[in-house]
């Protein structure tokens, strides 16, 4: 049974008003229900949190101050509530298991921090593009169900120093005040021009004035940063996140899902798997999901449900081909990163493969 402490504060945060700490509470109790083998009540628990949550009349208010565009804030910051989960993402499963403890250590803060412990807030991802970064963050925020709030770089740097950094106060506030994942994607932005000749000052100063806040925030919101370029990013930047996750190249196995999971619908004929995973070899895995989609737009316009090993093979060879990476080149390119081989953390691998951008 729930601790009288648990009620207390359940009843209080309803009777308040205060529909994110009531919902925190009912996770909690939900989440010790399922550890004692009550997995009914759990479920019933989770449901009646979730209907919660999702009510308009609660959630909105936040989530408009936000993202409506008042004053500057909107030109730098869009909000939204993303569908994904994190069984959507494929990931090696070291990865998989710490954003699903960051996910439990989020909906039990309180149980940690009755102990004087914290959950983990500020998360790098780390990683070659179409590795999955982006789409982490939302299946982060789906799966806490908290609205993600995008952090539009662009929109945040300007000539003035003074100008960044108000801005960048004005979201660090947000954080504190409104509840969501913070994502802060392609932070190299922030850091690409330290070291360099030019403008060194200007960009270290803005890199400073944000990890200054990072350090003085202690509001109830995750941050994600991402980036393709963890080479540029030192060690005071690297020690201000909780938890720094490498990410990589698909392995076999993950082309093969990527593969499968995108082709659902469809009937796979015997598949060379072999043949078609070692010619993906080098491919991102947004890179194979574009190929599977390519498969399968063939397949419809043809009216055929089926699709077959050469399929794949003609639609990898064409992804491959658009993206400049020759047959050639094909098997003597370094092995992916195994599931095995993938490791999570504080230390950040060497640089990523500076594909472009576009090289999605
Ligand atoms: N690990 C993955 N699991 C499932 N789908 C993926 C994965 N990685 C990429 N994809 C597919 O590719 C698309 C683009 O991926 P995403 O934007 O998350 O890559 P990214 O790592 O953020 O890349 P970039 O560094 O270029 O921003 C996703 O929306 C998804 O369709
Ligand atoms: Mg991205």
């Amino acid at each position: 049974m729930a601790s009288a402490q648990q009620l207390i504060g359940l009843v209080k945060s309803h009777a308040e008003g205060d529909a994110d700490r009531f919902y925190d509470l009912a996770m909690q109790l939900s989440a010790a229900e399922e550890q004692k083998g009550h997995t009914r009540l759990a479920k019933q628990l989770r449901d009646w949190a979730e209907a919660g949550q999702s009510a308009p009349a609660q959630k909105t208010p936040a989530v408009t101050s936000i993202a409506a565009p008042r004053g500057d804030l909107a030109g730098f910051l869009a909000a939204s509530y993303p569908s994904e989960r994190l069984g959507d993402v494929i990931l090696p499963a070291e990865i998989e298991s710490e954003l699903a403890h960051l996910v439990i250590e989020t909906r039990m803060r309180e149980k940690l921090e009755e102990k004087g412990l914290k959950p983990r807030r500020r998360v790098l991802f780390s990683g070659p593009p179409g590795t999955g970064k982006t789409l982490s963050a939302s299946a982060l925020a789906g799966e806490l169900q908290y609205p993600l709030f995008s952090v539009m770089l662009h929109g945040l740097i300007t000539k003035f120093m003074g100008e960044t950094a108000q801005k960048l106060k004005m979201i660090f506030d947000a954080i504190k005040t409104t509840r969501g994942v913070y994502l802060f994607d392609e932070i190299d932005a922030l850091a690409a021009a330290r070291g360099g000749e030019n403008d060194v000052g200007e960009a270290r100063r803005i890199l400073n004035s944000f990890l200054q806040f990072l350090d003085e925030d202690t509001g109830p919101s995750i941050v994600i940063a991402t980036t393709n370029l963890p080479g540029i990013l030192d060690r005071a930047v690297l020690r201000r996140f909780d938890l720094v996750l490498p990410y990589a190249m698909p392995d076999a196995p993950a082309i093969r899902q990527a593969l499968e999971r995108r082709l659902i619908g469809f009937t796979l004929g015997r598949i060379g798997w072999k043949r078609v995973t070692d010619l993906a070899a080098g491919l991102s895995t947004a890179d194979v999901v574009a190929a599977a989609e390519d498969a399968a737009r063939r397949a419809v316009l043809n009216d055929i449900d089926k699709i077959a090993t050469q399929d794949l093979l003609d639609a990898l060879e064409r992804r491959r081909s658009l993206q400049g990476i020759g047959t050639d080149d094909h098997g003597t390119r370094p092995p992916a990163l195994s599931s095995s081989q993938s490791r999570t953390t504080a230390a950040v691998p060497g640089k990523g493969r500076g594909r472009s951008k576009k090289a999605k």
